[in-house]
């Protein structure tokens, strides 16, 4: 078998998002790769963040927080974000922010698709905690609006490697989800795939 061990700390490749939360009446955002859609109804999301961030303390603060997915064009703003902490420098200022049915969670104005949150609980974890939020309303920029979904392509949100900590961007359509595998059916009525 042609394959190496590379042990256990490995991660797969993840969509580079920025947690926004709102504490001691400002905003903050970090950037947060480690998420995931968890719940199909209600819709939850999952963040799983260190203990020790400013943003775990304001995600308490308020109950609630945001999920916002930038373009390839803010790459140096959102690694800022994931540089320094809103302990000591203020975050608040680098985005338009903007805010919707929660009041508190803050939305970035320059981001096209912002997920607003409601938090449900939180699962710990030795070094991190998962953040399970339920996602109450959506924001789509207008000018990234293709047959009433988010154009994906046009919104170039970036991509997260680790352990080598290299940032991509979406690269192209190669197929429909759902519908490309069934060519490996093998029959009507059989239930295997090759
Ligand atoms: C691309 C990128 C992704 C990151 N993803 C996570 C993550 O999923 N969870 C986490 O706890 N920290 C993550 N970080 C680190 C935090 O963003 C960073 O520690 C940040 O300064 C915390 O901000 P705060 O102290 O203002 O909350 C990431 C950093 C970068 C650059």
């Amino acid at each position: 078998m042609g394959k190496i061990k590379l042990g256990s700390n490995v991660f797969i490749p993840m969509p580079v998002t920025l947690l926004g939360i709102k504490i001691d009446g400002k905003a903050n955002f970090m950037a947060l790769g480690w998420v995931s859609r968890l719940n199909a109804s209600p819709p939850l999301i999952g963040a799983a963040i260190n203990k020790y961030h400013y943003s775990s303390e304001g995600i308490r603060e308020n109950e609630t927080f945001s999920i916002n997915i930038p373009s390839e064009n803010l790459i140096k703003e959102t690694d800022y974000c994931g540089l320094v902490s809103g302990r000591e420098t203020d975050k608040s200022t680098l985005f338009n922010v903007f805010y919707g049915e929660t009041g508190s969670a803050p939305l970035i104005e320059e981001c096209p698709l912002s997920l607003e949150c409601k938090l449900v609980d939180i699962y710990e974890m030795p070094s991190n905690e998962l953040i399970i939020g339920e996602i109450v309303e959506t924001y789509l920029d207008k000018d990234y609006i293709k047959d009433d979904a988010p154009d994906v392509k046009k919104m170039n949100p970036l991509f997260l490697t680790m352990p080598d900590n290299n940032y991509w961007n979406l690269g192209e359509n190669v197929g429909k989800a759902w519908d490309v595998g069934k060519e490996l059916k093998l029959g009507e009525d059989e239930s295997e795939y090759v």
